[in-house]
């Protein structure tokens, strides 16, 4: 069996202030060929439908979410048509590891071992039939017990991304991964692209649930003891599970990247698989530009909008009308409370305001 895993419990903090806590990124409709007015979940959602109905074995997907998120899921869900076959709560986000492994104890109850198809909920892919040939290769190769990850050619230095370096002279579907560099400062990045041989990944993991709890028992321990706790102590309430909250908060916080895949090459199997799918991680404003329908200047906007002599710029007004004026390489945004005004550029640095703001409170 095959067991998606939709992991949707990030705060998207760099695409504020359109991005809060009560309404994080995922949930908002943001653009990008072909998305047709879906949230970024919703898009998730269907591509995962594409992997194959129940009579060949896909189960409905499993979503790991914050608590105070719970009906949207449900809400967004029904609205694309789909179900989840459980909805695994958080009571505070402590990264994806813990996430994941809350995932996996839920899917090896009553004896299974299924392959977990982990994808994240905060990214746009323009050729779905590239994607799902993949995935449905991916999952193939992790029968065998081992980890496959999604690797994409990169065609800029991103810092925001991890880096997969594949064996020399390797080639074909299925590579084997000689390095794994999470999140890189820019240098290292700009020398991993300038090499030519590094991939970034996709955020995707495809495993067996016994596979990922033997790999976390092995490389974060303390990870996998404290999740088992926070698991063993859960209560159920139809599709919503709620691991113990105490138990939860106890659990320490870290990326499936860090505790795991970057330290699997030489110590456990983890495969690549390619993918040429227009992928896009849509972490900042100027993803969002990047992938959004475009005039003859290069101007993305959305709402009620007036754009003169301005160039590559990205506007998005929610609630009064926004002009622009002379403007190049800037993003506009405006919500009822709060307007960010920001050089395209430097979009990432989004999440320093943030930070600033929830510390005034
Ligand atoms: N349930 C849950 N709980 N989900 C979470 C949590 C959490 O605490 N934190 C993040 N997520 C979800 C996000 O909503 C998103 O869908 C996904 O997990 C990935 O988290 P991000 O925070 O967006 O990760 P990233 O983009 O910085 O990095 C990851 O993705 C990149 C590609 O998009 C890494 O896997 C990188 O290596 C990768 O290149
Ligand atoms: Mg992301």
């Amino acid at each position: 069996p095959i067991q998606p895993v939709i992991m949707a419990g990030g705060s998207g903090t760099r695409l504020w202030p359109l991005s809060r806590a009560g309404y994080p990124k995922q949930f908002l409709v943001l653009g990008g060929e072909g998305s047709a007015n879906r949230s970024l979940f919703q898009l998730a959602v269907s591509r995962l439908l594409g992997l194959g109905a129940a009579d060949i074995g896909v189960a409905a997907p499993t979503v790991v979410c914050n608590e105070e998120h719970r009906f949207l899921v449900l809400d967004q869900m029904r609205e694309a048509r789909a179900e989840p076959s459980a909805v695994l709560l958080e009571p505070l986000g402590r990264n994806t590891a813990p996430a994941v492994t809350l995932a996996a104890l839920h899917a090896l109850q009553d004896g299974q071992d299924p392959v977990l198809v982990v994808t994240p909920a905060d990214q746009t892919v323009t050729n779905e039939a590239a994607f799902t040939a993949a995935l449905q290769r991916a999952v193939r190769q992790a029968a065998d017990g081992s980890i496959v990850i999604l690797g994409i050619t990169p065609d800029r230095p991103e810092t925001g991304y991890g880096y997969i370096r594949t064996q020399a002279g390797a080639s074909g579907e299925v590579l084997d991964v000689a390095q794994f560099v999470e999140k890189p400062d820019l240098a290292t990045a700009q020398a991993y692209v300038a090499e030519g041989s590094y991939f970034w990944n996709g955020g995707m993991f495809v495993l067996r649930a016994s596979s990922w709890m033997a790999a976390l028992d092995r490389f974060r321990p303390d990870i996998a003891a404290a999740s088992r706790k926070a698991w063993d102590t859960r209560s159920a309430d139809a599709k919503f599970l709620r691991p113990g909250k105490a138990e939860f908060a106890a659990v320490p916080a870290e990326s499936v990247d860090y505790a795991v895949m970057e330290k699997c090459p030489g110590q456990l199997p983890l495969h690549m698989v390619p993918l040429d799918a227009g992928w896009n991680d849509l972490g900042a404003w100027e993803a969002v530009w990047q992938v959004a329908a475009k005039d003859a200047q290069g101007n993305a906007s959305t709402g009620d909008v007036m754009l003169s002599n301005s160039q590559n710029t990205l506007v998005h007004a929610t609630s009064r009308l926004v002009s622009v004026v002379g403007l190049h390489d800037v993003v506009v945004v405006e919500t009822a409370d709060a307007v960010l005004v920001a050089d395209r550029a430097q979009s990432q640095d989004v999440k320093h305001i943030v930070a600033e703001l929830s510390a005034r409170q």
